[in-house]
């Protein structure tokens, strides 16, 4: 490939991320001048109806097949979501050696192995910049200005349909299905919400971002993941009391234990990786990011901590990450044997996640119990026989003669933290434990 010669590109989805990348492409001006190096060859759509682009026609095609073989184009740009066909197409680009453009966290987090097996052996790039965090520029740093760094923790807010309900339920002190249902209503959750709201896509984002800050791959489905659902408005409430707003967090970070270096490039084998619902300190930086918008903080030695924030979706943040990574591309075209290292994966090893019950953590409790004097002594006891060190026990409220306590521990084993809880369930003054949430 002549480094000056045009790059042609196959659109494969015309829906909200095509259409802003395709008006990028058309709309050059003012923009980074290798931009006029890629030219629109072909656009793959289910159906053929009038569009909100101006492009000619004759571009467009709904055999998708036909753009991953076209001879002629060098740059498939896969942006119809879901599983199959995009995990087919990719591979079918890759295999006639055109470079890919993917804002698909599904297939990267699930078939990454595959696909970026399938790239290097063709020398062929594949860039996933709109996978995860829509328009904040995240996976270029972690392969590139952060890669210098000995990445201790990324975490963040990397769900938006999420942070708009849980921001809502701060806000109106409303409950998870009715705002839900208005979220839906109002376009800013899916008809089915069920990889948003339980976590699935947050799941995928993590499991790319913890890949790239710690050098291996991750097995996505060793994830621990808990979504939003059993947020209630009462413990959103009884958070803000005690100085926490709640949010679903995406966390992957080193064991408390410096894991053992694995024997290939003595980066670390063993990682936490989680998704779970979580009361973030008021004053912490991910506790204002609010709304749809999208934060991830990453903690390095020696930059120590940043937080990248912004949009996490919608059609020109995500457009413009997608035309980023086209242009990264055209900046630098693959040479057989020669490409370039800090736009490509080569991950030789899969870490190994921290089983659940080993990780430690700060967790929140809500226990319903019988107002019996000696209670609260019986429950301290009970989690120091556990070795559950705690921070405070509240006594929230009073109801037909139960008393609602919230217990925040301080870090603990998780394992442990659960052996207790298990005898507790078994107090005759305990009637419900309503409630069990993670602390950052
Ligand atoms: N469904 C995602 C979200 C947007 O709500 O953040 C695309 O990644």
């Amino acid at each position: 490939m002549n480094s000056k010669a045009v790059l042609k590109v196959g659109i494969l989805g015309l829906g909200t991320v095509g259409t802003g990348v395709a008006k990028i492409l058309l709309e050059t001006k003012g923009r980074h001048a290798l931009l006029n190096r890629l030219q629109i060859e072909r656009v793959g759509v289910r159906s053929l109806k009038p569009r909100s682009v101006d492009l000619p026609n004759t571009l467009y095609t709904t055999d998708l097949d036909s753009i991953v073989t076209d001879p002629n184009i060098d740059i498939i740009v896969e942006v119809i979501g879901g599983l199959e066909p995009a995990r087919s197409l990719i591979l079918k680009a890759i295999e006639n050696g055109k470079h890919i453009v993917s804002a698909n966290k599904a297939v990267i987090s699930r078939y990454g192995e595959e696909i970026y097996a399938a790239a290097n052996a063709k020398s062929v790039y594949v860039m996933i910049e709109a996978a995860v965090g829509g328009g904040i520029p995240v996976i270029a740093p972690l392969k590139q200005a952060l890669s210098v760094n000995r990445i201790q923790a990324v975490m963040g807010i990397i769900n938006g349909t999420t942070n708009y309900i849980l921001t809502r339920m701060q806000n109106e002190g409303g409950d998870f299905a009715a705002i839900l249902t208005d979220a839906q209503a109002l376009g800013y959750a899916e008809a089915d919400p069920t990889a948003d709201v339980d976590g699935l896509d947050a799941a995928d984002k993590i499991s790319i971002l913890a890949a790239l800050a710690f050098g291996g791959r991750i097995r996505r489905e060793d994830i621990y993941c808990e979504g939003i659902r059993n947020v209630s408005a009462a413990d959103i409430s009884y958070a803000e009391k005690l100085g926490f707003v709640i949010k679903l967090l995406a966390i992957a970070k080193l064991p408390e234990q410096i894991p053992k270096e694995n024997k290939i490039n003595s980066l670390p084998s063993q990682i936490q990786a989680r998704v779970h619902p979580t009361l973030v300190p008021i004053n912490h930086p991910l506790a204002s990011v609010n709304g749809v918008n999208n934060a991830v903080l990453i903690e390095g030695e020696p930059i120590g901590q940043i937080m990248l924030y912004g949009p996490g979706a919608g059609e020109g943040p995500t457009a413009s990450a997608v035309v980023a990574d086209l242009i990264a591309i055209a900046a630098n075209p693959s040479r057989q044997n020669d490409p370039n290292p800090l736009l490509t994966c080569s991950h030789t090893y899969s870490l190994d996640i921290v089983p659940s019950a080993e990780v430690v953590t700060r967790l929140y409790v809500r226990l319903l119990v019988k107002d019996t004097p000696g209670v609260i002594g019986k429950l301290g006891t009970c989690f120091g026989q556990y070795d559950v060190s705690l921070e405070s026990i509240v006594q929230i409220g009073i109801q037909n003669g139960l008393v609602e306590l919230v217990v925040v521990t301080h870090e603990v084993s998780e394992g442990s933290f659960q052996q207790a809880l298990d005898e507790i369930r078994q107090f005759p003054e305990v009637t419900d434990i309503p409630s069990l949430l993670h602390v950052l």
